[in-house]
């Protein structure tokens, strides 16, 4: 081949290649396999042998520089590399929106929004289109040149793709902003591989994505792999009008942008965008904690200015954290309400989505020894929603020999009286005394609490310092007690006493559901009382009932309707309800509900705002509905809120349940 054929058919490799290279990685397709990619690559590089001379900076042959560098070199940014305020609520959305559009003095804006990935920024310099510079974001000022590095990366154009009608850009300094990010995949894959070879995993794709952008030798990065996905153009005279705009250049420019990105015209879009984001996220390759959101023209976006180390016109939407870890600081043993003896751990505090967690249920004793949580693990642990905290699993790795088994003690921590089996569910264990400290307080804290008698002031310290102080045994001694008595206790001052004794004797005549539920029956929750008042009316016919009267009921089942028979059968328990009638305690006859609601069940996800769970269910039964606490093939409506947590939304989508949000729930419940 003669020089000059050479010269040509490089030319024509070298365009190949790069059609190739940005199909793959910003139009997702694949018209030639890698194998054959690699054959017309290693004949580019036969040619480039023979003729160095026309090797040039942006041949794809010199994506995998040669030596190590001894070191990196600082670099300044010709802009300012920001950082981003953070909102995690729909509130703080809110009033980020109201402060702009004050600053900006409207009262409409458009909005870009697009996934925050979770890696690290880097801008990138082009030269007349050609890929000079790489640096890191560094403090913002002053970052590090990470060329040779991120020349490597594929996903990263040496050379700028002409354009249609933005070809200035293609002469003079552009600046390409945007996240080195390393798929989820690949981090496993590479851990994986590092654990066969007896090397330390690394702890996630972010860190290690920024420890191999910082490696000294671009081999090793070559080795790893590593894309670049575009979000910013800095350029003097910067022809683009919005953000949108940008996005749309930077794909012809041949960089890999987030395809889902969109402008939104309202918070409510954006919010839309942002939940139905949280749920599909584990589907994304890469890691990502929320969203960021800008103002879409970009005059006004600058306009907005900045404060400190962010700008006004952007801001970070991320999704409450549902998993941290911390360390089990001890195991100890719970006795609820109906005697159930529940081991919990005791943990570090951590704060997960949004509120700190110093304890965690462990379930049960085989859960523990399943999972094999010993005392002094670091644990992952898991919060989602109102769900309870709950240990997924321990860190074996971490251990160091110090950490202890946990045994499920036979005696009852508090009463000290033997704890046993109960017949059906063996992995339970439960204290059988009646009079045990524990289940006493726990009882009457329930019957006190704002589902069942809503009796404001009996908490739980509250209700164990009355018990202390031998001024209660029981449910129905509350209603004797005198306020003068109440004050004589530290914890109460007089007008606390005052407002707890009125706060008793307004709860006398409780609705038969709040009271049913308020007894503390074991399989007893707020839905099934609701059924049972329903169907009983008084609580005369539900205490005369059988298991088989009881069974047919909707919704109750046979460990349900036994469970309410043997409760209205132990003497102690007849005791406590006429005690409760001699201080003429007696819950109201049900009346009969209906409304737009009839036969529907309702499960509600997420938080409304201006409206509690409580308000939320109470609203759905009032309307004759019934309030489900999950989703299930019999769910009519999911009512989805703000911060939702993924495994209600997920079921019911798998089920297909109609899903409403908050505003089209008031217009129904409105009716
Ligand atoms: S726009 C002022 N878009 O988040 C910077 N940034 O906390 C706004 N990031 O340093 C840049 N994904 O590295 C933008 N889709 C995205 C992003 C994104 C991740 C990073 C970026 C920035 C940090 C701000």
């Amino acid at each position: 081949m003669t020089r000059a054929q050479a010269e040509k058919r490089i030319a024509k490799l070298k365009e190949l290649i790069e059609d190739y290279r940005y199909r793959y990685h910003v139009l997702d397709e694949s018209i030639i396999s890698d194998e054959a990619a690699d054959s017309l690559k290693h004949e580019l590089s036969q040619l480039e042998d023979q003729y160095p001379d026309l090797i040039t900076p942006d041949s794809p042959t010199q994506r995998v520089a040669g030596r190590p560098l001894p070191g990196f070199t600082s670099v300044p940014h010709k802009q300012r590399m920001l950082s981003l305020n953070d909102a995690f609520s729909y509130d703080e959305l809110a009033s980020w929106q109201e402060r702009i559009k004050k600053i900006l003095n409207l009262n409409k804006l458009e909005y870009f929004v697009d996934i925050k990935m979770d890696g690290l920024a880097c801008a990138l310099i082009y030269e007349d289109g050609q890929l000079t510079q790489g640096i890191t974001r560094g403090d913002g000022y002053v970052g590090e040149d990470v060329t040779a590095n991120v020349r490597t990366i594929e996903s990263i154009p040496l050379k700028l793709r002409k354009t249609k009608n933005q070809s200035s850009l293609l002469s003079g300094r552009t600046e390409v902003r945007g996240e080195i990010v390393m798929y989820k995949a690949d981090f496993l894959k590479l851990n994986e591989k590092r654990q066969a070879q007896a090397q330390a995993p690394f702890a996630n794709p972010r860190n290690t994505a920024a420890g191999t952008i910082r490696q000294l030798d671009p081999q090793l990065v070559a080795g790893r792999k590593l894309y670049f996905r575009a979000y910013d153009i800095i350029r003097d005279n910067n022809p683009q009008t919005t953000n949108e705009d940008v996005y749309r250049v930077l794909r012809e420019l041949g960089f890999l942008v987030n395809p889902m990105s969109k402008v939104c015209n309202s918070l409510d879009q954006i919010y839309s965008f942002a939940e139905a984001w949280q749920e599909k996220r584990q589907t994304l390759p890469f890691n990502t904690d929320g969203l960021v959101i800008k103002i879409n023209d970009r005059r006004l976006y600058q306009a907005a200015g900045i404060a400190g180390k962010a700008p006004r016109g952007a801001i970070a939407y991320k999704y409450a954290a549902e998993e941290a870890t911390t360390k089990v600081k001890d195991i100890i043993v719970s006795i609820g309400r109906t005697g159930t003896a529940t081991p919990v751990a005791v943990l570090e505090p951590v704060v997960i989505a949004g509120s700190t967690v110093q304890m965690a249920t462990l379930h049960n004793e085989n859960e523990v020894r399943k999972k094999d949580i010993r005392i002094g693990d670091t644990v992952i642990v898991h919060k989602a929603g109102d769900i309870i905290p709950e240990v997924v699993e321990p860190l074996v790795k971490l251990r160091d020999g110090n950490e202890r088994k946990f045994t499920m003690p036979i005696i009852c921590p508090d009463c000290k009286k033997p704890l046993t089996k109960y017949k059906k569910e063996d992995a339970a264990w439960r204290c059988l005394n009646n009079s045990c400290p524990s289940r006493i307080w726990k009882q009457i804290e329930h019957y006190a609490s704002k589902e069942a008698l809503d009796i404001e002031g009996l908490g739980e310290k509250n209700v164990i310092a009355l018990l202390d102080a031998n001024l209660i045994d029981d449910q129905a001694d509350v209603y004797k007690l005198k306020e003068v008595e109440i004050a004589k206790l530290d914890r109460f001052a007089e007008v606390s006493a005052h407002k707890l004794a009125a706060a008793i004797q307004a709860k006398k005549s409780p609705e038969l559901s709040r009271f049913i539920y308020g007894l503390g029956i074991r399989h007893i929750g707020i839905q099934t009382a609701i059924d049972l008042a329903q169907h009983f009316k008084t609580i005369e016919e539900l205490s005369k009932a059988t298991v088989d009267q009881l069974s047919r009921v909707e919704g109750i089942g046979e460990v349900v309707a036994e469970s309410v028979a043997e409760w209205f059968s132990e003497p102690r328990n007849l005791k406590l309800l006429a005690k409760l009638k001699d201080n003429d305690v007696w819950p109201k006859a049900a009346r009969i509900t209906s409304g737009p609601l009839n036969n529907t069940k309702v499960v509600v996800t997420g938080s409304l705002s201006g409206m509690s769970r409580e308000e939320a269910a109470e609203k759905i039964r009032a309307l004759g509905g019934t309030f489900q606490t999950s989703v299930g093939n019999d769910t009519d409506i999911l009512v989805v809120g703000e911060n939702v947590g993924s495994s209600k939304l997920k079921r019911a989508n798998e089920i297909g349940v109609k899903q409403i949000n908050q505003k089209q729930f008031l217009e129904l419940t409105a009716k």
